[in-house]
């Protein structure tokens, strides 16, 4: 669920829940810094001899904007990063502080596909297009085409660099991994996603090696902390365990669940009930995000 806590604002029915969408940018930013820091530490940058282009698509809360704007600063480049929601560029400007104003540094609220088709119109493509968990198939219909859009707008010898938080492969109950496997199940029924097949949220590899995309590899960049850590906690208790009550309230009958597996699920994601996650001194989250790159020829 986490690549598009999107803008669909309004629907808490038999749809995602998507009304805590800035809280979730927030919480999600600060429980995930480790890895997302870590993640663009890794990426071996191009050397085009003059100052670096660099476009965080779908910014976000800005959560990889500071780590994006010391890559770009020893060069002088610039730092593009676009949103489509006005509420996630006012969080970004925010998180960066004086250096939003920095020349370099440009925020705007836009389509990523339109800023790459004016980087490809410009002929002034990327060195480093850095996308988290923005292309998967609750967002585009056709995510291949969208990253294939990326690929294009990357200079000679650039990165396209998509990170993936890796919701639906993470530990939220440990202890109740067959009911956690219902309730994912459940969670990826309420966002519509495909089982399988070419439009997977895991094709990511597959989507960049299709868009002509050389030197494709992942990297598993671990979370894995006690639930009491404070942005764990955060996180656990105001997105993903009301995401999974919500999730097993809406579709966990279509998933499989039984009564019994539905009033269990209740009673550990009521934060008033018998058996409450949140309760479980010795709980934990593993969550395995993943950063898959690929590199354009040079010319
Ligand atoms: C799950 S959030 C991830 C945000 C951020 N990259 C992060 O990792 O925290 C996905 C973001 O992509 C944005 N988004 C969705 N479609 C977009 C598009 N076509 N162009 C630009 N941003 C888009 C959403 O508004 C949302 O803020």
């Amino acid at each position: 669920m986490t690549s598009d806590m999107d803008t669909r604002e309004d629907d808490t029915g038999a749809g995602p829940d998507t009304s805590r969408y800035l809280d979730y940018l927030l919480t999600n930013r600060r429980f995930t810094a480790p890895a997302v820091s870590a993640a663009v530490a890794s990426i071996a940058l191009p050397e085009p001899g003059r100052p670096l282009r660099v476009l965080d698509a779908g910014t976000g809360a800005g959560g990889a904007l500071p780590e994006l704007i010391d890559l770009a600063r020893p060069s002088a480049g610039t730092v593009v990063a676009v949103d489509v929601e006005a509420r996630a560029i006012d969080a970004a400007r925010e998180r960066i502080g004086g250096a939003s104003t920095e020349p370099g540094v440009d925020l705007r609220v836009a389509d990523l596909r339109e800023v790459a088709a004016e980087a490809v119109a410009d002929g002034r493509g990327f060195d480093l297009i850095w996308s988290s968990d923005v292309v998967w198939p609750a967002t585009f219909e056709d995510p291949a085409g969208v990253v294939g859009a990326l690929a294009e707008a990357l200079a000679p010898g650039g990165v396209l660099a998509l990170f993936t938080t890796n919701y639906y492969q993470s530990m939220f109950l440990p202890g109740h991994s067959r009911l956690e496997r219902l309730i994912r199940t459940a969670s990826e029924l309420t966002w519509g996603l495909p089982g399988d097949g070419p439009t997977h949220y895991e094709r990511l590899g597959a989507w960049l090696r299709g868009a002509g995309l050389a030197d494709v590899g992942l990297r598993v960049l671990p979370l894995a902390v006690p639930s009491t850590e404070p942005a764990a906690r955060a996180y656990l208790e105001r997105i993903v365990w009301p995401e999974m009550r919500h999730a097993a309230a809406s579709h966990g009958r279509a998933a499989g669940m039984s009564d019994t597996d539905l009033a269990r699920a209740e009673e550990l994601l009521d934060p008033d009930g018998a058996a409450w996650a949140g309760a479980d001194p010795d709980g934990f989250v593993v969550q395995p995000t993943v950063l898959w790159t690929g590199r354009a020829a040079t010319a």
